[in-house]
């Protein structure tokens, strides 16, 4: 892809979302995202201004993702490029300990939420016969580990999730489950604690990812992919 293209980008307020919204723009690309923390969306408001666009949006909200996906696609046109980013954590805990309402949001931000995401932007791109679906997996939706079942549960579900879309999509399009790596993020410090300053910063990460995810296209359609990071950490 050269630059000018659309990328649609859940989670771009921290983390891994913000870190390549940051380095599309900078590459000349047209970031449409969201979040829900109405302080951060306000900021990056005032620093990504037209034709980027930012906004206040739940994913876990089908209607809220509908009115999103509905505006910027009269306003930009159906996405080349669609980054299901956003997802919560569960904070450490056996499953039996996790409560009801904290599983449920997981499963609710992390399948919900990329479900309602493909359900608004997909039929636009089936349409105009192009554009790529990559869904944030993890190492723990390819392994598991103790405390953090319910979010294993949730990534080990995108990536059948983004199998079962890449079956389904007509030739021009691709579904791509992707594994970023292990960065230095919100999410890390709360699974890892301290020793998540051992790993790369999203900047760092995104200096690698963001050309990578520049490359994919229709030949991809359902590979399992992993971001090429390498280092003594990874
Ligand atoms: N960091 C890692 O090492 C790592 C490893 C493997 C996989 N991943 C995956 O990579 C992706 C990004 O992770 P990260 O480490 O950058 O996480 P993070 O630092 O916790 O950031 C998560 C982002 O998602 C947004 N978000 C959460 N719930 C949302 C909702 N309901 N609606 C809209 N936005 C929502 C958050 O913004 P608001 O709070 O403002 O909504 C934030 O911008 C995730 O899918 C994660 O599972 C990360």
């Amino acid at each position: 892809m050269s630059g000018g293209n659309i990328i649609v980008i859940t989670g771009v307020t921290r983390g891994l979302g913000r870190a390549m919204a940051e380095g599309f723009v900078r590459l000349g690309h047209v970031v449409l995202g969201c979040g829900r923390s109405e302080r951060e969306i306000r900021a990056l408001q005032k620093s990504f201004s037209a034709p980027h666009d930012l906004r206040v949006v739940d994913v876990a909200s089908d209607e809220q993702v509908q009115a999103w996906a509905t505006a910027v696609l009269v306003s930009h046109g159906p996405p080349d490029l669609v980054l299901n980013n956003a997802a919560l954590v569960n904070r450490n805990a056996p499953l039996w300990k996790v409560p009801a309402a904290e599983f449920d949001a997981v499963v609710d931000v992390n399948v919900k939420g990329v479900a309602n995401v493909i359900r608004h932007f997909v039929p636009a791109m089936i349409q105009a016969r192009k554009g790529v679906i990559v869904n944030f997996s993890s190492g723990w939706g390819r392994a598991t580990d103790a405390d953090v079942a319910p979010y294993c549960a949730t990534k080990w579900a995108i990536e059948g999730l983004t199998q079962s879309l890449a079956q389904e999509l007509p030739s021009g399009l691709a579904a791509i489950p992707l594994n970023p790596g292990i960065i230095n993020t919100d999410m890390l410090r709360s699974c890892f604690g301290g020793s998540a300053s051992n790993y790369r910063s999203p900047e760092d990460w995104a200096k690698i990812a963001v050309p990578f995810l520049l490359k994919l296209g229709s030949d991809d359609n359902g590979k399992q992919l992993t971001v090429p990071i390498r280092g003594a950490h990874d």
